[in-house]
C-alpha cells in the first residue's frame, strides 16, 4: 500500500488561482463558433457569446484568460477590431488554416467576454508586426480614463470607463512565430516596447509579461534576462512581472504527433514521461531565474501548455481540433500538480486552448456542445486556487516500459481559506488500481467530500456520447480509528479528496 503523508502544519506558498489560466486563440474554432457566435445567431447567446460554453465555463472558475494569441498576436492590429463591425478590416489569418478573419470578435468583445466569465484579462500584445506606438495606444484605449485620442475613440465605441488589464504579453513566441529574433535582439526590444505600458490606472496593476523560452532553450532565458536586468536598481522587478515558458507534450515529433485516441500503452506512458518532464523545465529555468531574482519577485507564466496531438481526421490541419480522452485527463492532473508544487515561482499557466484547439476544455459541433476529460480535472482541482500548498510527501513505485518510466502516482495538496484540505490525485498506470494509505501529521479525517473521474485510457465524450466520461462521486474510502484514510484508486484515474476543516 502506498503512503501519501501530508503536514497539514507546514504551509509552503500560494498556489495562485492563475496557475489555473485558460488561453483562447484566433486559431480553428475556438473564438469564432466556439466561443462567439455573434448576436444574429440561433444559437443562443448573450451579447455573441454563447450561453451553454460560458455558463460551463463559469463552474471551472476561470481565474484569467489570455488573448489574442499564440501567433496569430503578432500580427493582429488592434484598431482593426474596434467600431462598427460592418466596417471592420478584414485579414487573412496567415498561421491558422489562411481563412479570413473578420475581426468581429476584438477588444470591447473580449472584454465582454472576460466579464460574463467574471475573470481577469491576459492581452498579448503584438511586437513582431506592431509599432510601440500601435501598443500604447491599445494600452490608453483600454484603460485610460482621462481626456484622449485613445479614451475619445473608446468612448465613441460605446465604452464610457476604462477597463482593467491585468496581463499586457510583449510579443509571443518571439523567438519562432513572432520575429524569429534572437535572445540579444528581443531583449533590447523588450526594454523599449514595456517602456510604453503605462500604468494609467496607477494601481502598478497592470502586469507586464516578458516572452521567454521554448521548452529547454536554457540559453533565451539566460540572454534575454541578461539583457533586462537593470543594472542602475540591480533587479528585474519594475521591467518585467513575469517571463513566459511554452511547453506542448507530443508523443511523436512535429511531424508525426501521434493520434489523440489511437494509441497504445507503450504511447500512453511516452506521452505522461513527457509531460512530467515540465517538472525539469520548470526547476531549470527558475534555476537561471533565481540569479536574478532571488526573492521570486518575477512569476514563471507558463502560458501555453497541454498535449499536441494530430488533428482529427477530416479536419482542417491549421485549425488544430483534437479529441480528448483519459490520457489528457492524466496530463492535465499531474501537470496541475507539478505547477502547484512550484507555486513559489509558476505564478501563471494557461492550458491551450479553452475550446476546439488542442487539449480543449469544451468541444463544440453547431449547436450541440461537450465537456472534454480535461474539464473535469479543471472542476476538479478548482479548490486549489488561492490555496495554501500543504508539504507532503507520496510514496511512488516506477511503472512504464524499457524506454519510458514514469512513477504510478501524482499527487499535490492544499489548504483553502476555510481550513478545508484539498487531495488531488492521479493513477498514471493505465492497467493498475493502486491502495493508499494517506496520513496526516496531527489531523485525524472525520467528514470527506470525494469525487473520481475514471474510464477505460483513450475513454473520451462524443456528440454521441457526451457523458462516457465524467466526473461522479467516490464514497469507497474507509476512515481508520487513527484518523488516517485508506482508499484504493482505480487505473487510470484522477480523484480529488476534500477533508473538511
Ligand atoms: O497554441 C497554438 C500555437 O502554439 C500558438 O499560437 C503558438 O504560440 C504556439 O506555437
Amino acid at each position: 500500500m502506498a503512503k501519501l503523508t501530508i503536514n497539514e502544519n507546514k504551509k509552503l506558498g500560494k498556489i495562485n488561482a492563475e496557475i489555473y489560466g485558460q488561453f483562447s486563440e484566433h486559431l480553428g474554432r475556438c473564438i469564432y463558433e466556439g466561443l462567439y457566435v455573434g448576436e444574429d445567431s440561433e444559437i443562443p447567446n448573450v451579447n455573441g457569446m454563447r450561453i451553454d460554453v460560458v455558463n460551463a465555463l463559469k463552474d471551472l472558475k476561470i481565474p484569467v484568460l489570455r488573448w489574442p494569441g499564440g501567433c496569430f498576436a503578432d500580427e493582429y492590429h488592434w484598431k482593426d477590431g474596434i467600431g462598427p463591425k460592418a466596417e471592420r478590416k478584414k485579414m487573412i489569418n496567415t498561421n491558422w488554416g489562411g481563412v479570413l478573419e473578420d475581426n468581429s470578435f476584438g477588444t470591447h468583445e473580449f472584454m465582454e467576454l472576460c466579464e460574463q466569465l467574471g475573470c481577469k484579462t491576459y492581452i498579448n500584445g503584438n511586437v513582431g508586426s506592431g509599432t510601440v506606438q500601435e501598443m500604447s495606444e491599445w494600452i490608453e484605449y483600454m484603460t485610460f480614463d482621462g481626456v484622449s485620442p485613445m479614451s475619445e475613440l473608446r468612448k465613441k465605441n460605446g465604452r464610457e470607463k476604462p477597463w482593467k488589464v491585468d496581463y499586457f504579453g510583449i510579443g509571443n513566441e518571439s523567438w519562432g512565430c513572432g520575429g524569429n529574433m534572437t535572445p540579444d535582439y528581443y531583449g533590447n526590444l523588450y526594454r523599449r516596447y514595456q517602456s510604453f505600458v503605462k500604468d494609467y490606472a496607477g494601481d502598478g496593476n497592470i502586469h507586464k509579461i516578458c516572452c521567454g523560452p521554448n521548452a529547454d532553450d536554457y540559453h533565451w532565458t539566460e540572454e534575454v534576462l541578461k539583457k533586462t536586468y537593470d543594472h542602475t536598481q540591480k533587479e528585474l522587478h519594475g521591467m518585467m512581472d513575469g517571463l513566459s515558458l511554452h511547453y506542448y507534450t507530443v508523443p511523436g515529433d512535429w511531424t508525426n504527433k501521434g493520434s489523440a485516441t489511437e494509441f497504445d500503452e507503450k504511447d500512453w506512458y511516452r506521452t505522461i514521461k513527457k509531460a512530467l518532464y515540465i517538472e525539469e523545465l520548470i526547476e531549470k529555468h527558475s534555476h537561471i531565474m533565481d540569479q536574478y531574482d532571488p526573492e521570486k519577485k518575477i512569476g514563471m507564466i507558463v502560458d501555453e501548455w497541454g498535449c499536441w496531438f494530430d488533428v482529427e481526421f477530416g479536419t482542417n490541419p491549421g485549425f488544430l481540433y483534437q479529441q480528448n480522452t483519459m490520457r489528457d485527463a492524466l496530463v492535465a492532473c499531474a501537470s496541475l500538480n507539478i505547477f502547484n508544487k512550484h507555486c513559489n515561482r509558476v505564478k501563471m499557466a494557461n492550458i491551450a486552448q479553452m475550446i476546439n484547439v488542442l487539449q480543449a476544455m469544451i468541444l463544440t459541433e453547431g449547436n450541440k456542445m461537450l465537456l472534454t476529460p480535461t474539464y473535469y480535472v479543471f472542476h476538479m482541482y478548482r479548490n486549489h486556487q488561492n490555496a495554501e500548498l500543504l508539504e507532503s510527501d507520496m510514496e511512488i513505485s516506477e511503472i512504464g516500459t524499457d524506454d519510458d518510466k514514469i512513477p504510478d502516482l501524482s499527487e499535490s495538496v492544499s489548504m483553502d481559506e476555510a481550513g478545508n484540505i484539498h487531495i488531488t490525485l492521479g493513477n498514471l498506470s493505465p492497467v493498475q488500481e493502486n491502495p493508499i494509505e494517506i496520513r496526516f501529521f496531527e489531523k485525524r479525517a472525520e467528514h470527506i467530500l470525494a469525487t473520481i473521474l475514471t474510464g477505460p485510457m483513450k475513454g473520451h465524450n462524443t456528440f454521441e456520447e457526451p457523458e462516457a466520461i465524467r466526473e461522479t462521486e467516490f464514497t469507497d474510502f474507509v476512515i481508520t480509528d487513527s484518523g488516517n484514510i485508506c482508499l484504493t484508486i482505480p487505473p487510470c484515474s484522477v480523484l480529488h479528496l476534500e477533508v473538511k476543516s
